[in-house]
């Protein structure tokens, strides 16, 4: 990601209360889909100010909660959620692999073109448990009478593309060009689609990207993450 970029969510960070008040109903329809169990290891890829984090968390206390964040800004927020919070990016995980039950991402996989996409779900299929469970919340194209307003948004992109950078995508589509992750449930919200996937239960881990986190953590900015853990 472009240092602009991440600058840009650096600045967001201080507003982004504002973006909350907004998608926090998406967040909880989305963590209502899915049953968090204590001891089992969620993380939140692109995790802004930890207000996933934060509703995970009064879900099931007992739950092991990690975020990740390009925008050192936004993770220093999320770190008041009092989850383990590394700057990072969904391109190159500092996560070891399978170490998670449950990762969550929302409105991270649509800032990029397909190939970022499908480079992002290659990682987060490296570091799921088999059987593990994927959600994605996306901006989609809608239907009905919110096409009509997807177009609008659309044109607003083109006009300030440096300022709205999320872009309706397909995700389900994505998905199944995505090897080792099947849909599971998909529940539409006016333009945004959250979609639940599983992790086969025995996926070889696919290390096509070479990624330099990929070995066990030295640094402290390194999620270590237990993979002896029950698997969902
Ligand atoms: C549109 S916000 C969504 C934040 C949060 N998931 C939510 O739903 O409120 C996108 C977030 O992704 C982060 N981000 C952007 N590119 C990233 C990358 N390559 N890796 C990890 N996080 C990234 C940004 O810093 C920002 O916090």
């Amino acid at each position: 990601m472009p240092t602009a970029r991440r600058h840009f969510y650096d600045k967001l960070s201080r507003y982004y209360w504002l973006i909350r008040l907004l998608d926090d109903r998406y967040k909880k329809t989305a963590l209502d889909a899915i049953k968090l169990r204590p001891k089992e290891r969620f993380l939140d890829i692109g995790c802004a100010d930890g207000s996933v984090l934060r509703q995970a968390k009064e879900r099931c206390s007992g739950a092991v909660l990690y975020g990740v964040d390009i925008s050192t800004m936004m993770a220093a927020s999320a770190k008041a959620s009092k989850a383990k919070v590394s700057i990072g990016s969904c391109l190159y995980l500092p996560c070891k692999n399978n170490s998670f039950n449950i990762l969550f991402s929302g409105f991270v996989l649509d800032i990029f073109d397909e190939k970022e996409q499908q480079k992002a779900l290659i990682e987060m299929s490296r570091v799921l448990a088999p059987g593990g469970t994927l959600v994605l919340i996306n901006n989609s194209h809608g239907k009905g009478i919110f096409t009509l307003i997807v177009r609008f948004y659309i044109l607003l992109t083109h006009l300030f593309p440096n300022l709205l950078l999320n872009k309706p995508i397909d995700t389900c589509s994505l998905i199944e060009k995505s090897p080792g992750f099947r849909v599971n449930k998909k529940i539409s919200l006016w333009f945004t689609d959250i979609v639940v996937c599983k992790k086969a239960p025995k996926t070889p881990v696919q290390n096509k990207i070479p990624s330099k986190h990929q070995k066990p953590a030295q640094t402290p900015k390194t999620l270590k993450a237990d993979t002896k853990k029950q698997h969902r």
